[in-house]
């Protein structure tokens, strides 16, 4: 058992911390009045975000937040007011399960059906939970889950519309990853490039480029030898990048009805992190330059510098083990590895990969300028630790220069936690200006064990206006911003 700490001796405490993973059963759609500072008159559009809404159906607990239903959330701004909705996705899962008020599916990360392992073994169907990014493209406002097809939503009421193919690019069954990248310049076009994996003993990496309508500009295919586990990439103009993580994965405990999938990857310290560089050009010829070892999930960004590719992501030392007996809740952060900001160059030339910290300061969700992405740039901004060092819950919000080393925090302890900052950028802005906008990011405050919309400047880092939810909003994952809506 974790032995509570003073809140003095620390920015926080994992009793506070759990409070924000409970369910959130209710729909809401209001104006939010209640409110400090202002919220910018030039702040126009709407934020959406995604993210587990149920932490457990009919008194049946979800063993692993990844698990949980998705929900999403929409904060929309106009002339200095602001709206708050939010509603589940009606996946068919969703609809099934809150029918029978049961689990009637076992989860990825390890929930699993009622009647122990003779109910779970060799039951394979897998639940779209659509929970981890929402994103609109093209029209139309959809629902990531990278394991499954895209939910498609209406953007004013979030009522779920059904399944999306994105106009037939997509077979039933197929899968389209929770990460997509808006490539900001592509012969003077945006362009949202996405990915998808079929695994097995080799993965199957298929991209997919589609333009500012919504249409299918160009896919491709690629093997990659071996099990991969990949949930983010990165690009540049010419290139898209994976790591692919030196993971091992033993399919029998699954099959058994032991344990959740998610809980048959072990992460193998003798290997190195295989770095997979596909051209986006359909007809270049796929690299695989391997890299010290580590984990990463989430990258920052990646640029070309000459026949050099330079990559940021966060990485772990070790993938943390989903335990089929610990529950999340009792975490032991100081236990844990945490996530660090590292700089991968791949020389193309000569095959190699030189690796250096950027910031060593526990975070993640990294964001940058959109029109930056792929290209040389300074500024990211995170979710990260309230102190310097160790591994601990997000309750600050990091600005980094990685050229000039510059930092600055802003921080929501010791009651606050953070969830992934989204930059949006002031209409009236330069084009290349990194910082000239705001920084939006849902907050968790366990004193009144409800949820605030911060709004931070993001050239100051200073507060420029909290937004007090009715309600909590669970911890989620990923969202965007879109100026439309
Ligand atoms: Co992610």
């Amino acid at each position: 058992m974790q032995t509570q700490q003073s809140p003095t001796a620390q920015s926080y405490t994992v009793e506070d911390w759990r409070k924000g993973y409970k369910s959130l059963y209710d729909e809401f759609d209001y104006a939010i009045t209640d409110s400090e500072g202002q919220i910018p008159p030039d702040l126009q559009g709407t934020l959406f975000r995604n993210g587990p809404g149920l932490l457990d159906v009919g008194g049946d607990r979800i063993q692993h937040p990844f698990d949980g239903d998705g929900m999403v959330c929409a904060v929309s701004f106009k002339n200095g007011q602001a709206r708050f909705r939010n509603r589940f996705v009606r996946t068919e899962g969703y609809v099934a399960e809150q029918q029978a008020q049961k689990l009637l599916y076992r989860g990825v990360f390890g929930t699993q059906k009622p009647g122990g392992w003779l109910a779970n073994a060799f039951d394979f169907r897998l639940k779209n939970i659509a929970n981890t990014n929402v994103i609109y493209w093209g029209g139309k406002l959809l629902a990531l889950w990278e394991a499954a097809e895209p939910y498609r939503l209406d953007p004013q009421t979030l009522e779920t519309i059904g399944l999306d193919y994105l106009g037939g690019v997509l077979q039933p069954g197929d899968a389209f990853a929770a990460h997509p990248w808006v490539d900001p310049d592509c012969n003077g076009e945006p362009r949202l490039v996405n990915f998808a994996i079929k695994p097995g003993l080799s993965t199957t990496i298929t991209l997919y480029e589609f333009d500012v309508a919504g249409s299918l500009v160009q896919q491709h295919s690629h093997s990659v030898p071996g099990f991969a586990f990949i949930h983010d990439f990165a690009i540049t103009p010419h290139y898209c990048i994976f790591f692919q993580n030196p993971v091992q994965f033993n399919p029998v405990p699954f099959a058994l009805g032991l344990r959740g999938a998610g809980e048959c990857i072990t992460f193998r310290h003798d290997q190195p992190t295989q770095v997979v560089i596909i051209p986006r050009d359909p007809a270049g010829t796929m690299q695989v330059i391997p890299a010290e070892s580590g984990f990463v999930f989430h990258h920052a960004n990646a640029y070309e510098q000459g026949e050099t590719l330079v990559v940021d992501s966060i990485a772990y030392d070790a993938l943390p083990a989903v335990e089929s007996e610990q529950d999340f809740r009792q975490v032991v952060f100081e236990s844990l590895a945490p996530g660090q900001l590292w700089r991968l160059r791949v020389d193309l030339n000569t095959q190699t990969v030189e690796r250096s910290p950027l910031e060593l300061r526990c975070c993640e969700f990294p964001v940058v300028h959109p029109n930056r992405v792929g290209r040389e740039y300074s500024t990211i901004y995170a979710a990260a630790a309230h102190q310097p060092s160790g591994n601990a819950p997000h309750q600050a919000i990091l600005k980094a220069n990685v050229e000039t080393g510059d930092r600055q925090l802003w921080s929501a302890a010791p009651w606050g936690y953070v969830s992934e900052p989204v930059f949006v950028p002031r209409p009236t802005a330069e084009p290349d200006a990194e910082d000239d906008g705001w920084l939006l990011t849902l907050v968790f405050n366990a004193h009144t064990e409800r949820s605030e919309v911060v709004i931070l400047n993001a050239a100051t880092m200073a507060l420029e206006a909290r937004l007090k939810l009715q309600h909590h909003v669970p911890y989620g994952l990923h969202g965007s911003f879109a100026f439309e809506i």
